[in-house]
């Protein structure tokens, strides 16, 4: 577990992180998501105890220990958002490194850089590693023992679909083991695939918590539905935007913004009204739109 009570920290008289009170229970995986420079890493090094709180405290693994203290590093493993490697060391290197400070047995080596696809590239320097390389390396390390908690930093995103893949069934197993996973992303994917429940910061304030699917659900119902219609039939538009007010045609596709739960019913009134549908497209709502409204700022 983690548990973070009012946990506050500022750097030169501006608060990074402002009163955060969050617990992430063992055998679960939450997210935190936030805009840029709304507290993320200040919150997660705070947890790997490198960061030391202004007030407020983060303790965390089974034992509860106060993330500064040098026992609780045994508990937890760290993937840094920009993480780096010494450029002249193989990827293999590396790993055995990592593996003997963490007392992991040398088999554990062969199975992270597997886990990572980095097999071939295990024995080249990682000076010769592209970003994404780079990145599966460092969550190979990160995932070396069995630490009860994992903390990632924006564990995907340089990530290609194969990796992510990969990603997504170890912190599959990590759950499924009980651990504590916790981590940031501004990729809705992940949050939807992974997380149990979703916290939101906004200027080093926590302003939401949500499950996973709550969130998908209020982004969806922000989203737009775009249909491609031939043959518009006249009157259509009227009857859909007794639906949906703000519907309206661009060209021949109608533009219909506002909750998934109503674009059922304005595919029927299209067809009712003998439209031919061609295409069909929805999207998600934006998360800046989303920070915005959870803070109460004008969009
Ligand atoms: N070492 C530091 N010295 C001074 N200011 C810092 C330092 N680290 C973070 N900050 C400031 O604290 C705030 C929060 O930064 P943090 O890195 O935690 O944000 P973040 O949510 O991780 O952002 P991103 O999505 O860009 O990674 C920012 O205003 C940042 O400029
Ligand atoms: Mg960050």
């Amino acid at each position: 577990m983690i548990r973070y009570r009012a946990f506050t920290k500022a750097y030169g008289g501006r608060r990074a992180v402002d009163g955060l009170t969050l617990e992430v229970p063992a055998g679960s995986v939450v997210a935190l998501l936030g805009p840029n420079g709304s507290g993320k890493t200040t919150s997660i090094k705070a947890a790997a105890g490198l960061v030391r709180p202004d007030s407020g405290e983060v303790v965390l693994g089974a034992e509860h220990l106060n993330a500064l203290d040098a026992r609780a590093r045994r508990a937890c493993s760290f993937l840094p958002q920009r993480v780096s490697f010494p450029e002249t060391l193989t990827g293999r290197e590396v790993v055995d490194f990592y593996r003997r400070i963490r007392h992991v047995p040398g088999d554990a080596t062969d199975r992270v850089l597997k886990f990572a696809s980095l097999n071939g590239a295990g024995e080249r320097a990682v000076g010769t590693y592209s970003g994404g390389m780079v990145q599966r390396l460092g969550l190979a390390v990160a995932t070396l023992g069995t630490t009860d908690v994992l903390l990632l930093d924006e564990p995907t995103a340089a990530l290609d679909p194969e990796g992510l893949g990969a990603f997504y069934r170890l912190v599959d197993a990590r759950r499924q083991a009980g651990g504590t996973v916790f981590f940031s992303s501004h990729q809705l994917g992940d949050i939807e695939r992974l997380a149990d429940r979703v916290a939101v910061i906004v200027a080093g304030r926590l302003v939401a918590e949500f499950t996973g699917r709550q969130l998908a659900a209020r982004l969806a119902d922000r989203g737009v539905m775009r249909v491609r219609v031939d043959a518009p039939t006249a009157g259509l538009l009227e009857r859909v935007r007794a639906l949906c007010p703000e519907a309206a045609w661009r060209g021949d596709e109608l533009i219909v913004p506002g909750p998934a739960s109503m674009r059922p019913g304005v595919l029927d009134l299209v067809r009712e009204a003998g439209g031919d549908i061609r295409g069909l497209t929805a999207e998600e709502g934006r998360l800046d739109a989303f920070y915005r409204e959870l803070i109460g700022a004008p969009s």
